[in-house]
């Protein structure tokens, strides 16, 4: 049994949308989101583990208190919109070499897009819109630090 190889420098076209070589804009955002990842995953972690009293800060108020802070808000959702498309993404290339059925390649690329989409959305509405003392909120359900109106 012979097994014929394409020649690998036979012609090939790649998918573009609107003139752009969508593959390889995609392969660039893989290396340069990787990049800027590093920076902002490993500077949340120290941040939230290392400095203060490490772990044992990590509750409520300290989210809260991070969140009060426009600075931490663009960072967080900087870091959710990267690591969301840089995932997905990711999980695209995955599908795109391994799903041999094009039907089960297309419904799960239609799952991811659409997962990443709804994380994205919710994700950077909570970081926005969060209010730890609600006003107006029962005083038995907020959090004990917020004074009762
Ligand atoms: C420290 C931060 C990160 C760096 C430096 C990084 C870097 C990279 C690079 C360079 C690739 C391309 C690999 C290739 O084309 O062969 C890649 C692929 C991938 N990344 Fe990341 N990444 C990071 C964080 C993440 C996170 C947070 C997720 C999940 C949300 C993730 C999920 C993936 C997936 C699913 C792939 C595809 C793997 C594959 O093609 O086999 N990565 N990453």
């Amino acid at each position: 049994m012979s097994v014929t190889i394409e020649n690998p420098r036979s012609p090939y076209t790649r998918p573009r949308v609107g003139g752009l070589n969508i593959e390889k804009w995609g392969w660039i955002y893989m290396r340069v989101s990787g990049v800027v990842l590093v920076v902002l995953i490993f500077g949340h972690l120290f941040v939230n583990l290392m400095l203060g009293t490490g772990v044992h800060q990590i509750d409520f108020a300290f989210v809260g208190g991070k969140w009060s802070d426009p600075f931490w808000q663009w960072w967080d959702t900087i870091m959710l919109w990267l690591a969301m498309i840089h995932g997905a993404n990711g999980m695209r290339t995955i599908v795109n070499d391994y799903v041999r059925k094009v039907q089960v390649a297309r419904v799960l690329k239609v799952a991811l897009f659409a997962s990443a989409a709804i994380l994205i959305i919710l994700g950077t509405l909570v970081a926005f819109t969060f209010d730890p003392c609600p006003a107006g909120a029962p005083a038995d359900l907020v959090a004990s630090f917020c004074p009762v109106s």
